[in-house]
């Protein structure tokens, strides 16, 4: 059988931008006969993710991350339905996902790899899996609960950096769920400023591309920062940083601003910014959703709830067809998504 997929076909190197043409779509035969324990799958959805910039370097610099091969098939997190099975556990018509999917329109997988989903949890909306109701709303949920310690009562501020996206939106709208009482967003364009706070319930949000960041937090945070959720780090970390209150705390998700840069991860503070953390006793411990698996499940089913009550709003941005992956890609690390970024491969 003939399918489509994507290659890694050039690499931008440790400090370049990277571009869709550092990707390839390219037709290969599989086999049409699966194996016992093999299934054939559909791919319905693909996720892009900013982690995949480390795993487009020729080495990674992370144990858990492994690098893309020049030539060969890219992949990550995805979602397809069985289309024949000779693994016991899955049927033809069963909904399954991976961390690991290959970038391409079908495949034959090893069925133990695969993860059934139940498309009732999210009404159907089976991209949620990969977005608000998967990993990154796992991330939001995890990092506030595991590293946040918001006391519901205690009056706490958070602000949220790349607020938009997919990881942060969640983070804002589940800090507030779980007691922050006021929600402050900063991300990178008007647009995405008042989305954030006419759909999904921030008290204020902050364009990082016009004003002074510091100033403007200074309005919006009287009372200062108990919780900063970082998806980006660089300058707007340290703007945040400055005005956060004592005992207070930093959930480390990610550092977006730096990923184009040869660093260790997380990478240090400014001395200047170290200083200020250190006296004021803020806490900026490492975060890895993969850490803890063992609370992914309770935590989807959570996520999924939030959803249906309304109370999570998953908004995604949806890329059509294969070849667009890479392109789907590199709009994400540029700003070109609200909320979680999607590529639909087949419906
Ligand atoms: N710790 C974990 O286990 C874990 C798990 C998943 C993701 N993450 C991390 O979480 C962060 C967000 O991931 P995501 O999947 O939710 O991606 P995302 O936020 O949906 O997309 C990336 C966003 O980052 C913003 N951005 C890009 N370059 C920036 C810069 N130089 N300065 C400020 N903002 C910038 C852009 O929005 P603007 O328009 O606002 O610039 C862009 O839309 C990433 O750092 C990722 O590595 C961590």
């Amino acid at each position: 059988m003939i399918i489509q997929r994507v290659v890694l076909s050039s690499r931008p190197g440790k400090t370049g931008v990277p571009v869709p043409e550092n990707f390839q779509t390219e037709e290969v035969t599989i086999p049409d006969k699966i194996q016992e324990g093999q299934v054939c799958v559909r791919t319905l959805y693909l996720s892009v993710d900013p982690y995949m910039r480390y795993r487009m370097n020729e080495d990674t610099d992370a144990e858990y991350l492994q690098a893309w091969q020049l030539s060969e098939v890219a992949d990550g997190g995805g979602i397809g339905i069985v289309e024949d099975s000779k693994h016991t556990h899955l049927v033809k018509g069963d909904f399954v996902t991976s961390f690991n999917w290959p970038w391409q329109t079908k495949a034959i997988l090893d069925g133990s790899l695969l993860q059934k989903l139940n498309p009732q949890l999210v009404d159907g909306h089976l991209s949620h899996f990969l977005g608000a109701a998967g990993i990154t709303g796992l991330t939001a949920l995890l990092g506030i609960r595991e590293k946040g310690h918001v006391i519901p009562g205690a009056n706490q501020t958070i602000v949220v950096s790349g607020a938009a996206g997919a990881c942060g939106s969640s983070a804002g709208q589940i800090g507030r769920l779980e007691g922050c009482s006021r929600v402050v967003g900063i991300t990178g364009t008007d647009e995405k400023c008042s989305i954030l706070v006419s759909e999904m319930g921030f008290d204020a949000a902050i364009n990082y591309k016009k004003g002074n960041v510091a100033e403007q937090l200074r309005d919006l945070c009287p009372a200062g920062v108990d919780v900063y959720f970082d998806n980006v780090g660089g300058d707007i970390s340290d703007a945040v940083i400055s005005q956060m209150n004592q005992n207070s705390h930093i959930i480390l998700c990610g550092q977006i601003s730096q990923y184009n840069k040869p660093m260790i991860y997380p990478p240090p503070l400014a001395p200047a910014i170290e200083e200020i953390r250190k006296a004021r006793n803020i806490t900026r411990e490492r975060f890895l959703v993969l850490d803890y698996m063992d609370k992914h499940e309770a935590g989807v089913l959570q996520l999924c709830q939030w959803i249906k009550e309304g109370k999570l709003k998953a908004r995604e941005t949806v890329t059509r067809g294969l070849e667009k992956t890479g392109a789907a890609f590199q709009s994400m690390m540029t700003g070109g998504n609200i909320g979680k970024q999607i590529v639909l491969i087949s419906e």
